[in-house]
């Protein structure tokens, strides 16, 4: 009888060894929470081969690469990977109709020919440290005003001596909604160049059909060189600049993946929120998703159908479409996976748990009975606020899009108005820049639609209380696109040299007359509406909802009890780890963990713009000479993992038990969206571009095999 208790026991726990762990987890703690986990996953290495500030390891070849994407080196001459849609707007910047890189791909056939990026940087992580007690040092027994105003002084003292003279960039964030607090420390290189990109009809390939979803066969990755001056110290772009040195990039891996691989994804994953309470799970789910979706659902129709119709909108709102189709598509699944998991009532069952927790400690009626009232209190309002507040951002601030413009000539209006003149000059310099980009991606026409939809759908959806004096009335007199097309004929903002004229010449007094332009009218008394009534109310709840949320997290890692607890996604560097494996999307569908250079030539169809294959691509692939990169007859192309990951991830290394890398990671499953909210082991799946295919493309489609020699390949 001991026996088999024992036997089922161990074998449950191995079971759950084999099973995707959720949460993205902090550098220096792997050792303390989750190094035996991951060895017993087959993990090979150490924490120190991970992190570890005074030794060259994994840490030191990760990067921010950009804004908001990951990247990583791999090579000692500081070659580094990342996504295609991470060096997306690069590539395009340097592209025109003659060069066309979008289009055809691009490759530096030598150093000379790589190309440099002003205002595109990667961050290096120096080292990351709890600095919770020096945060919050002397801040007992005050007042929370007192406070907050404490934990800024005590952080821009802890940021100001770290940074040693401007040497490091410094950053402290709270963790678990304030309960500690980690300092990140960075050296900023900013001369990096475009190495290469295969074309979008590869480094798209599926376009946003197949965006979040599985099988996939994209080869979504770009190359870049990151340079250093002479001391391999960050230096803005010269000609006199060095490829740069790491201490350590990833050696690549060509041994591939099977299936139940132990992976590992190290990032800088953005935001996830885990711990949320079931009322914004509820409000989220349920009102948010469903509204933004709705309204998105409007502006693709149009755009959509105007791109079909004519190819120069095509590629003017290519890149819009592709923003706004994104989260649309996510929300969707985001919604669908928390149905399926009876989010709200999973949530209401783990705060039913925590009270009776909080009951049996003598803490409920002490400290959180008042939480969750408060919590009550609080999500009844914001679900009223957010609401207003999700209709003008999608409607008001990014929908229709000449209000864009608008709100731009509102603030050197309001520089005029204030009297100051160096703002006033700014605004203008700010204006006048962006106006040729504007115009260049703008049909005026595509635009009227979507005033003409969407500022009804801004009238029906709010409450009168949120709208200007008098708006539903002036809105229903529009219901006429003549009369739309009149306003946009008499608004100055619709037309580009008149609008370049006045911003660039006109005096202050020719400026303020846009305060009678029709648009403009239009557009500041929805902006005063919003930054009156509904932002302020946002923002103050927003307040109030994470001081509670600060409370209820401490009591859930009280209750946890010393418990490992994954800290939600904050844009620092992450590990999640996994194995590589496929998943179960529905009834009677088995998804295989990887895809193949066929499966892209099954997808081939020259009509459709997203599946239209390279002619060169379909010659490789009709030769069957794949050379080092054949397995089985084909080309590995993609595979998924179960590693836990978000927006942020892209082009993260996704290495293997040695700490090798095997793949780019880029995106996710769409049955497993709502890992952002709430992970399951069994939907949630990341997805990566084999390593092989990247090299496969560089090598035998690009003929740019000269680049795999400065990298360590490890057959
Ligand atoms: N879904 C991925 C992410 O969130 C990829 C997006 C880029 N691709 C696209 N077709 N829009 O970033
Ligand atoms: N595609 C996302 C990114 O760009 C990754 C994800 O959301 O899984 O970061």
């Amino acid at each position: 009888m001991k026996k088999i208790v024992l036997f089922t026991l161990v074998t449950l726990l191995s079971v759950g060894y084999l099973f995707a762990k959720e949460g993205m987890w902090i550098p220096i703690l792997l050792e303390k929470y989750n190094l035996a986990e991951m060895q017993e996953m087959g993990f090979k290495l150490n924490a120190q081969d991970i992190y570890d500030v005074n030794n060259a390891c994994m840490k030191d070849a990760v990067v921010i690469f950009g804004g908001g994407c990951t990247g990583e080196l791999i090579s000692g001459d500081g070659l580094l990977i990342t996504n295609h849609h991470c060096g997306y707007r690069n590539i395009q910047s340097h592209s025109s109709v003659e060069n066309d890189y979008l289009t055809d791909g691009f490759w530096a056939m030598n150093r000379s020919e790589e190309l440099s990026n002003p205002g595109l940087t990667v961050r290096f992580l120096e080292y990351m440290e709890d600095v919770t007690e020096k945060v919050l040092e002397g801040t007992e027994s005050i007042s929370e005003e007192e406070k907050q105003n404490q934990i800024k002084k005590n952080s821009s003292a802890i940021q100001k001596e770290a940074a040693i003279d401007g040497k490091f960039s410094t950053q402290i964030k709270p963790l678990f909604y304030g309960n500690q607090y980690f300092l990140y420390v960075y050296k900023i290189y900013k001369d990096v160049r475009l190495v290469g990109a295969p074309p979008s009809a590869i480094g798209k390939f599926g376009g946003d059909t197949d965006n979040w979803m599985w099988p996939r066969h994209t080869g979504d990755f770009s190359l870049f060189r990151v340079y250093a001056d002479k001391n391999n110290e960050p230096a803005e772009y010269s000609e006199d600049n060095v490829p740069f040195k790491p201490k350590k990039f990833f050696p690549i891996s060509m041994k591939g993946v099977q299936e139940n691989d132990f992976t590992m994804v190290f990032g800088y994953p953005g935001s996830t929120m885990q711990y949320w309470p079931s009322k914004e799970v509820d409000i989220t789910m349920n009102q948010r998703d469903p509204n933004r979706i709705k309204i998105r659902d409007t502006k693709l129709e149009i755009i959509g159908a105007d791109m079909e119709a004519d190819p120069k909108v095509r590629i003017q709102y290519a890149a819009k479409y592709a923003g706004i189709s994104n989260a649309w598509k996510k929300w969707q699944g985001e919604i669908k996976g928390l149905k399926r998991l009876d989010a709200v009532n999973s949530k209401l069952a783990f705060e039913k748990e925590f009270k009776k927790w909080a009951l049996e400690n003598g803490e409920w009626e002490s400290d959180y009975q008042e939480v969750f009232s408060n919590f009550e209190t609080l999500y009844a309002q914001y679900k009223k606020y957010i609401h207003a507040s999700d209709y003008y951002s999608e409607i008001v601030f990014r929908g229709v899009e000449i209000f864009r413009l608008a709100g731009q000539a509102n603030s050197i209006v309001n520089n005029i108005e204030n009297k100051q003149t160096d703002k006033v000059k700014l605004s203008r310099k700010t204006m006048l820049g962006s106006l040729p980009r504007f115009f260049k991606d703008f049909n005026q026409t595509t635009d009227e639609k979507l005033f003409a939809e969407l500022m009804p759908m801004l009238v029906e959806g709010v409450d009168d209380t949120f709208l200007p004096l008098d708006f539903a009335e002036s809105i229903n007199k529009f219901q006429s696109d003549k009369l739309i097309k009149k306003v946009y004929q008499k608004s100055i903002l619709a037309d580009k040299e008149k609008l370049t004229d006045l911003i660039e010449n006109g005096s202050e007094k020719q400026l303020l007359k846009l305060r009678k332009d029709p648009l403009f009218l239009m557009y500041n008394k929805l902006r005063m509406k919003s930054e009156m009534d509904i932002s302020p109310k946002v923002r103050s709840i927003n307040d109030e909802i994470t001081a509670n949320m600060k409370k209820y997290m401490a009591g859930i890692m009280d209750m946890k009890n010393g418990e490992p607890l994954p800290a939600d996604a904050n844009m620092t560097l992450r590990v999640a780890y996994g194995k590589v494996e496929g998943y179960l999307p529905k009834d009677g569908v088995a998804y295989k963990h990887y895809t193949t250079l066929s499966g892209i030539m099954e997808k081939d169809n020259p009509e459709i713009y997203d599946y239209d294959v390279p002619d060169r691509l379909k010659e490789i692939f009709n030769s069957g000479d794949f050379g080092k990169y054949e397995v089985n007859g084909d080309v590995p192309v993609c595979f998924t993992a179960s590693n836990h990951t978000t927006g942020g991830n892209s082009g993260s290394p996704v290495v293997n038990a040695n700490g090798e890398l095997i793949g780019v990671n880029f995106d996710r499953g769409w049955e497993g969206t709502m890992s952002d909210i709430m992970f399951d082991p069994d939907q949630c799946r990341n997805i990566a571009i084999d390593i092989r295919y990247a090299l496969f493309l560089i090598d035998r489609f690009a003929g740019a095999g000269y680049l795999l020699d400065e990298m360590e390949i490890v057959e």
